[in-house]
């Protein structure tokens, strides 16, 4: 066979085998990034000159004396190997004449629980490494917990290190009954233990001479034959992820199976509206094919005109898909700033982008002990139970059913960065016998009767700044020429509809929350709202903005400075703040987050009242 031809012959057959996903769990101690090394080399999925520069390495940075250091292998980053240390997910791919693998190997501690996150989010099964001088310890339970809510099914639990114990078969087993009674509560279908020894290699791909009491398969032969269920097998879903419509008389829908199949000339149901229409083509990339299954990128047409646009969901009669609004999901917090119930971020969902609202914190979990117990915030790596609620209905799956359309990210709309990963768990149905009731009289002929627009002036500021001295020069000035007009101040609010809070961050986003719905309604009433709040973080005066149509809402900021609003001190807050009297105090030891486009800026350091009341009727409309 010419070369070409063998590459081709070898290209095919790899082609059409099957693909395992796996992530391995556990630490460097626990010999993770050796047993990966060693499997990389013993399916000779290296090369020679790796093989020659990892012998270079292993003496000058190994840990193993003459021998070769798998772990080098790994731990590509020379920054990783001066820490010892594995950071980020990576990927490595490698295969065998059975099955292609893919590994996400992700870093063991309790600080990079995202990065596991990440890496287990596509896995098929998970490797819990252990050290069998040590045994479950407090490591394993974290990492279990997390692969079962990310609703990986498939355990192999390898107690590595058998060569420290003397291949004992009663330490092995004490640790694999230790973990089948641990691991009872986890939803996993399929626990497999196998004891190895990944720095000599046994039963790592070759049976072990010295453990002959262990006849199952070994870790290679298992990964190479262990049956996954398919997300094949069950039924058709497609969410629509792109309307194309190259020309008039083309209409397709683009996007992946996200489980099933499906062929020419079957019924499909749309949803969320609920039409029914039959399969006319299937093709990947410009090839008509005859049938797609899971994971496929297809692009379908229909055999009739509906509308159906991005986002939607293509299903089969029996697939049983429903819309919701509100959820209760497990969150895992991927960001340095906290989360409060109240804040708002954007959601992604499969096709979908929305608004998303943290209703509750219900629970937090105890990621070491499974144990859970309250908390009004959650912190970089907390894995939680809350409540959402999202600004449209969304077709959906439990996360547990089909991890594609029963996850989420919640993004911050300001940064685009990631704040948290979410697996829905259900949806709550008391949103869906709620209906806007549609009114007969309605903002606009509010409006036409006021004479003006329902709108509102939101002035954020320390306090001290002016706010409450602006809004109530400028209230007078618009009462005389007849305008409706009203303030929410908040010292006043505090003292009745939000007497109950107090000052903590948790507590100002639900301040604000209140406020900007109260603020809504005004509106709607046709109002001219001003509101005075030190409003002190971004996050919430952007949710308010997004309560309002364009103009409705304007953003005063109040930029009168620190030092000066110190000297004034008119309440003699500040005094008491730097005596340590007043926790949580804004500019001193709580946050001010300047607006970055407030609509206007006013100093009353160097501008009069009334002149910064002028400039606030120009822009009044
Ligand atoms: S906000 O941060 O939640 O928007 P809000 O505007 O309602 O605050 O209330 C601020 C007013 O509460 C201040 O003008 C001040 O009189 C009073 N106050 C009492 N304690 C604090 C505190 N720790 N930080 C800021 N303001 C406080």
């Amino acid at each position: 066979m010419k070369p070409s031809n063998a590459i081709n012959q070898y290209l095919k057959e790899q082609a059409s085998l099957d693909l395992l996903r796996f992530i391995t769990c556990g630490s460097v101690d626990d010999g993770k990034s050796t047993l990966i090394g060693r499997m990389l080399y013993e399916s000779q999925m290296i090369f020679d000159d790796q093989v020659a520069s990892l012998k270079n390495d292993s003496q000058k940075h190994g840990t193993q004396g003459e021998d070769i250091d798998f772990a080098l292998l790994v731990d590509g980053l020379s920054a990783e190997r001066e820490q010892g240390i594995t950071i980020d997910v990576a990927y490595r791919f490698f295969s065998s004449s059975k099955r292609k693998f893919i590994v996400a190997d992700t870093p063991g501690h309790e600080q990079y629980t995202r990065n596991m996150a990440t890496g287990a989010s596509t896995a098929d099964l998970a490797i819990l490494l252990i050290d069998a001088r040590h045994g479950i310890v407090t490591q394993t339970k974290r990492h279990s917990f997390i692969v079962s809510l990310l609703g990986i099914k498939n355990i192999v639990l390898a107690i590595n290190k058998m060569d420290l114990v003397n291949y004992d078969e009663k330490i092995f087993r004490k640790i694999e009954n230790e973990y089948k009674s641990f691991s009872q509560n986890l939803k996993f279908q399929n626990v497999q233990s196998i004891p190895i020894s990944a720095l000599k290699g046994d039963n790592v791909y070759q049976q072990s001479k010295l453990m002959k009491w262990f006849k199952e398969k070994t870790l290679f032969h298992f990964l190479e034959t262990v049956k996954i269920k398919s997300q094949n097998s069950l039924n058709f879903i497609f969410p629509v992820q792109q309307v194309n419509r190259p020309h008039l008389n083309f209409r397709g829908y683009s996007g992946t199976v996200a489980s099933g199949n499906v062929k020419l000339g079957e019924e499909i149901i749309t949803i969320p509206s609920q039409q029914k229409a039959k399969i006319k083509e299937i093709y990947i990339g410009e090839k008509s094919i005859k049938s797609a299954s899971f994971k496929d990128s297809i692009t379908l047409t229909l055999n009739k005109e509906i509308d159906i646009s991005r986002g939607d969901v293509l299903c089969k009669k029996d697939s049983l898909i429903e819309t919701a609004d509100q959820f209760n999901i497990n969150m895992i917090w991927m960001a340095e700033e906290k989360c409060f119930a109240g804040r708002s971020y954007i959601a992604k969902t499969h096709n979908i982008s929305t608004s998303i609202k943290i209703l509750e914190i219900k629970k937090l979990y105890n990621v070491n002990t499974l144990k859970h117990q309250p908390s009004k915030e959650l912190q970089l790596n907390d894995v939680a139970e809350v409540t959402i609620s999202l600004n449209k209905n969304i077709p959906y799956k439990d996360y547990q059913d089909n991890k594609f359309l029963g996850s989420m990210i919640l993004v911050d709309p300001l940064t685009n960065r990631t704040m948290g990963a979410g697996m829905i768990n259900f949806a709550l149905r008391r949103a869906q016998n709620l209906h806007l009731q549609s009114l007969s009289i309605n903002k606009e002929l509010r409006e036409k009767i006021n004479g003006h627009k329902g709108q509102v002036l939101w002035l954020t500021g320390l306090s001290g700044s002016g706010k409450s001295t602006i809004a109530n020069a400028l209230e007078k000035q618009l009462y005389a020429e007849g305008k409706k007009t009203y303030i929410l101040d908040g010292d006043n609010i505090r003292h009745g509809l939000n007497r109950d809070l107090g000052f903590t961050d948790k507590d100002r986003v639900e301040n604000i929350r209140r406020v900007a719905e109260v603020a809504k309604l005004m509106c709607d009433a046709g109002l001219i709202v001003i509101t005075a709040f030190i409003s002190p973080f971004r996050s919430e005066r952007e949710m308010a903005r997004s309560l309002f149509q364009k103009k409705e809402f304007q953003e005063i900021y109040i930029s009168t400075p620190l030092k000066i609003v110190e000297k004034r001190d008119p309440k003699g807050l500040y005094k008491k703040a730097r005596k340590g009297q007043i926790p949580n105090f804004t500019g001193i030891n709580s946050p001010y987050e300047k607006p970055l486009n407030p609509e206007l800026e006013l100093d009353t350091s160097k501008s009069s009242i009334s002149e910064s009341v002028k400039k606030l009727l120009k822009i009044i409309s």
